[in-house]
């Protein structure tokens, strides 16, 4: 199986080198665990150390605030605009988004496309399924979703919001049963933690991991772990 390198401190080593090419993989937590962060790095990575393009779909925050955020870290974003490499785009559904299910939800995809993203990251998925009105509806939306980018062998990241409970894993109870892996983020002040829950095909760590942000970005301490009992319920 082909590895996609995340390019994130010491997070290949703990799902046996990268994500499995093609896979959706959940990034899950409350608000402020670093979603958005690992992301974007995940995206910054790829074009700034693998040459591979990447596309950012935001459903929140508009692009112009998001390159802004990214100031704050030491990374060359000067390059990848310059080269194309990274693209940050604001989704905004149709009125008649639920209707059109199929072909908005491809419309997303067909971004992707586009550039000949590698790599693509929804932030959030949650978002998403605020314009849905039924949990069969949101189901569908995000199955369509990964099929297509798994067709298009692009490697995504899909963010979820969730209460930041320990094991609250998704906002509707959906998302992590369609997708190739899970990873839960937590927050626990003052300190950040990382869990794989699920990888598909792979060995992964099965504990829970300190985690640093800093003005370098997101990275995991992949050798220390603490207990599943230090999380909050
Ligand atoms: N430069 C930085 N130095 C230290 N911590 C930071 C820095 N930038 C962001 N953070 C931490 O990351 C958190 C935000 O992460 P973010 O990815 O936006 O969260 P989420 O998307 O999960 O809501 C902040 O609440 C803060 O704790
Ligand atoms: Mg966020």
């Amino acid at each position: 199986m082909n590895r996609v390198k995340t390019g994130v401190p010491g997070l290949d080593e703990l799902i046996e080198g990268g994500f499995p090419e093609g896979s959706s993989i959940l990034a899950s937590g409350g608000p402020g665990v670093g979603k958005s962060i690992l992301s974007l790095e995940y995206l910054y990575n790829g074009a700034k150390i693998y040459n591979e393009p990447g596309i950012y779909i935001t459903l929140e925050e508009g692009p112009q605030n998001i390159w802004w955020n990214m100031q704050r870290f030491k990374w060359d974003l000067l390059s990848l605009e310059k080269d194309n490499l990274m693209k940050i785009l604001k989704f905004e559904p149709s009125a008649d988004f639920s209707e059109n299910l199929e072909s908005e939800t491809k419309r997303i995809v067909e971004k992707a496309r586009e550039m000949g993203a590698k790599r693509m990251v929804i932030d959030s998925v949650t978002a998403l399924s605020f314009w849905l009105d039924s949990t069969a509806k949101i189901r569908y939306a995000i199955y369509v979703l990964i099929e297509e980018l798994r067709k298009l062998n692009c490697t995504t990241i899909l963010t979820s919001e969730t209460t930041g409970r320990k094991n609250d894993l998704s906002r509707y109870g959906v998302e992590e049963f369609l997708v190739d892996g899970v990873i839960d983020l937590y927050f626990i002040p003052p300190h950040h933690f990382i869990y794989v829950r699920k990888m598909r095909g792979t060995n992964n760590s099965t504990t829970i991991h300190p985690v640093t942000i800093n003005d370098n970005g997101l990275s995991v301490n992949y050798k220390e772990e603490i207990l599943w009992e230090a999380l909050k319920d």
